[in-house]
Formats: C-alpha cells, sequence, structure tokens
C-alpha cells in the first residue's frame, strides 16, 4: 500500500520500517470514526465553498459505501497499511479519482488521529458507563435481599463490629457511582473538537470549524492549534479513571476470594462462574474474581505507560504519541472485559448467611456495644471501655462469648450490669440501633439502595 508522503523520497521504504511504524494493526479499530470524521470535515469543506459542493457530496456518498463495505465484510483493511487514515483515503482516491484527492485538504493526520482516539474513547466511555450501571443494579439487589444478613464487619481482617451483608455490598456501590462521575467528568473535558489545528499550526482556509465540532457531537472546538493536535490528557485522564475502577473491582474480587474460601464460605459462586482443578477433584476456584485482581496491573501499566510516553514530547505531534493507542485502548478492553464477568458472577452468587451469621457471633463484635450499655447506666466511656475489655478477657479463658457469659460474671466486674445487657448485645439490635445517615442498620442501608438506583437511572 503507497504511502501519503511519497513526494520527496527516492527509495522504496523498508520492509522492516514499514512493520515497525505502521498502526494499522492497532487502529483499523478506529475505521468507523475515521469516516465519521471525514464525512463532515467534506460536508464543510463543500459548505464553506472550499471545495466543490458537488464533489463534497461524492466524496460523503462515497466514505459511506466505504463504511458500509467494511462493515459488512466486502471489503478488508489492508495491514500493510501504514495506518487506517491511510488506507480509507487510498480507498476514497482508488474509488473516485482526482475528487477523492481533495478529502485531505485543510487537513492532517495530526488533527485527524487526535479526532479519530476522541470519537472512538467517547463511544468507550459510553459503554462502559453502562456496564457499570448493570453492576451497581445488580449490587443494589442482592443488597436489598441482604439487608438483615448480619455479618462481621472488620478492621485489620479482624472482626470489628456487626454490620449487614447489605451494608458492606453498598460501599461498593459507593465507589462504582463515583466512577460514575469520573467518567462523565473525563468525557466533558474530552468533548473538544482538534479538527482544523491541521499538522500543528491551523491553516489558510476559512474553515468553519465550529460545524464540524457541531456535526460530530462536540461541544467545543480546542483552543489552540498546538495543543490540539498533541495533547492526549484525555488518554491519561480516561485510563486513570479505569485504573480506579480497577482498583474497586480489586479490592471486591479480593473479599470474593476470601468469601469462598473454607475459612470463611459467606458466598458460593455459581457453577458457571467457577472452575475445577485438573488434580484436586474437591476444588472450587474464584478464578473470574483472581484474574480481575490480577488484570488490575494491566490497567496500572497502561496509566503508566500514556505518562511515560508524553511526559517528554516536545510541542508539537511526535510519533511516540501513536504509542497511545494500544495503552488506551487495552485499558479500555480489559475494564469491559472484567466488567462482563465481575456482574453475572456477582448475580448468580449465594450469600450462605448462618455462615456470616455465625462468625458475627463469635468475634465479640458486639464489645463496643457493650460498653456503650454501662455508658447508658452513666459510667464513663474509658471505664466501660476497660470493664469489657476484662469481660473478653474472660470469656476467651473460659471458652463462652459475651452472649454466653453469666450475669454473674457481668456483675463481679461492674455492679452497673443487669439482665438488660442480653438485650443491649444482641447482634440484631447492635446492627438497627445504628439509624444514622450511611450506617448499617436496614432503614439506612434502603436510603444507600435508593440513592444508588437514582444515580443510574
Ligand atoms: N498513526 C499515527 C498515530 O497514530 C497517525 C498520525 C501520523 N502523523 C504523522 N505525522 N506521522 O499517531
Amino acid at each position: 500500500m503507497a504511502q501519503l508522503w511519497k513526494g520527496r523520497f527516492k527509495k522504496e521504504l523498508a520492509k522492516e520500517t514499514n512493520d515497525f511504524n505502521s498502526s494499522i494493526k492497532f487502529d483499523s479499530r478506529m475505521y468507523a470514526q475515521d469516516i465519521q470524521g471525514s464525512i463532515a470535515h467534506a460536508t464543510m469543506l463543500g459548505a464553506a465553498g472550499i471545495i466543490d459542493q458537488s464533489e463534497s457530496n461524492k466524496i460523503v456518498q462515497c466514505l459511506s459505501e466505504i463504511y458500509n463495505d467494511i462493515k459488512n465484510g466486502s471489503l478488508n483493511i489492508d495491514m500493510e497499511a501504514e495506518d487506517i487514515h491511510t488506507f480509507i483515503e487510498g480507498e476514497l482516491t482508488a474509488r473516485l479519482g482526482q475528487t477523492g484527492k481533495r478529502l485531505h485538504t485543510a487537513r492532517s493526520r495530526n488533527d485527524q488521529v487526535a479526532l479519530d482516539i476522541r470519537l472512538v474513547l467517547k463511544n468507550e466511555i459510553d459503554e462502559i458507563t453502562d456496564k457499570i450501571k448493570e453492576l451497581i443494579r445488580v449490587i443494589c439487589n442482592k443488597a436489598d435481599e441482604n439487608k438483615e444478613t448480619i455479618m462481621p464487619g472488620y478492621t485489620h481482617l479482624q472482626r470489628a463490629q456487626p454490620i449487614t451483608f447489605g451494608h458492606h455490598l453498598m460501599a461498593y456501590a459507593a465507589m462504582l457511582c463515583r466512577d460514575l462521575d469520573r467518567l462523565k467528568d473525563v468525557k466533558r473535558r474530552m468533548n473538544v473538537c482538534p479538527l482544523g489545528s491541521g499538522a500543528l499550526a491551523g491553516t489558510t482556509y476559512p474553515l468553519d470549524r465550529n460545524m464540524v465540532a457541531e456535526l460530530l457531537g462536540f461541544d467545543d472546538i480546542s483552543a489552540n492549534s498546538l495543543d490540539g493536535v498533541s495533547d492526549r490528557d484525555f488518554c491519561i485522564e480516561l485510563a486513570a479513571a479505569l485504573s480506579l475502577i480497577m482498583v474497586h473491582l480489586s479490592r471486591f474480587s479480593e473479599e470474593i476470594i476470601m468469601w469462598c474460601s473454607w475459612e470463611f464460605k459467606f458466598v458460593e459462586l455459581d457453577d458457571a462462574f467457577s472452575t475445577g482443578s485438573s488434580i484436586m477433584p474437591q476444588k472450587k476456584n474464584p478464578d473470574i474474581a483472581e484474574l480481575v485482581r490480577g488484570k488490575s496491573g494491566r490497567v496500572f501499566g497502561d496509566l503508566t505507560t500514556l505518562l511515560t510516553v508524553m511526559k517528554g514530547i516536545a510541542l508539537a505531534y511526535n510519533k511516540d504519541m501513536q504509542e497511545d493507542k494500544e495503552a488506551v485502548f487495552d485499558a479500555v478492553d480489559t475494564v469491559k472485559m472484567c466488567l462482563n464477568a465481575f456482574t453475572p458472577m456477582i448475580d448468580t452468587m449465594t450469600v450462605i448467611k448462618e455462615n456470616m451469621r455465625n462468625a458475627a457471633a463469635k468475634g465479640f463484635i458486639n464489645a463496643t456495644d457493650c460498653a456503650d450499655y454501662l455508658v447508658s447506666k452513666g459510667l464513663p466511656f474509658r471505664d466501660a471501655y476497660k470493664a469489657t475489655g476484662e469481660l473478653v478477657a474472660i470469656c476467651i479463658d473460659k471458652g463462652l462469648t459475651l452472649e454466653t457469659l453469666p450475669i454473674e460474671e457481668y456483675k463481679a466486674i461492674c455492679d452497673l450490669f443487669d439482665k438488660e445487657v442480653y438485650t443491649a448485645i444482641n447482634l440484631e439490635k447492635c446492627v438497627n440501633d445504628r439509624l444514622v445517615a450511611g450506617g448499617p442498620s436496614a432503614g439506612s442501608v434502603e436510603k444507600q439502595i435508593e440513592k444508588a438506583m437514582s444515580i443510574i437511572k
């Protein structure tokens, strides 16, 4: 496939150079957006009288045909081409002759590629947004089914205070709601049309940049031509937002993995979302959660790649920037793949409520409530804390829990105790008294669910 820039060269490009230089293997996925951008550009060139209206019409018509032909498989993208821009323009010229050669008037591949990536990533953001909304919906459903499922809440992975599984799940919904907001923010700043920046210095043609921006659904045009072609902040911002999504999915995965272990057995994954071992017949492994946790590293790596590519580039376009696409597309594809597997895994997982309840009964997670009981009887909190600590030590010594420790033992430590203490340390009561907004009581979790559902509506 011929290069677009042959004029001043006397020799053919070495095969090794073409293989190294070419981006077609990873930018061919932008063919639809490349054509969409060219259609807008050609339309504007015609409307502004920069090329004949009849030629503009022919170009637009032919570009639509090329789009359909690629889409339905009757035209294959040539993997020897330098990039997708070269391929489409070459095909247009092959079909239209001289007229096809007018498309690139007042345009450079530098502003063209800056446009294409934005168009592609805007779509990808919409797709990822929908997938995250679906995960939030699934989490809200599970949380609603489990707003009374008592489990231990942990700090330092030590049993700490009673919560419900619904409350625990809604923590992830809160993270994912922030992710949605971040994606929206990234898209807003990305939504600026660079076309008209030319190679770097704009153009002498009387372009109507706003018309192109409007045709392509952008909010604005880029403010400076040098920045227009060499800005990749939006790739970095997106990779950063995707990295945080992966942090959240990875933490969630880590918990799923623990909860599936025999040591916890809080949940059981559906057979369709687990795998076995080739040697150990008893095994049922949470591979999906492990892979999601593992794949987070790829996305962080993509972010690092983008930051490193951009940090030392003098204005304006440099070929280093071609490295943007593989990194940002990998981050996008990885997040989409993870969400595709993760969401149905959560949706189909079985919650083993008795095991959560049993774990909650054993870890003295109502000790704070026991101390609060003494506070309600007039004891200062520090003294109440110390008395309860002594009770816990006695329980551990005797193999008892606060629920099973006889009242005489309580009274021996502090004479403010009476039988009501057993009501005060009842786990259901401990949870349901935590009425505070954002807390674990069923009513509070219901409000959290309502809020998350209103965000994804
Ligand atoms: N394939 C190139 C890229 O992705 C397109 C822009 C080429 N521009 C140039 N001046 N060589 O960045």
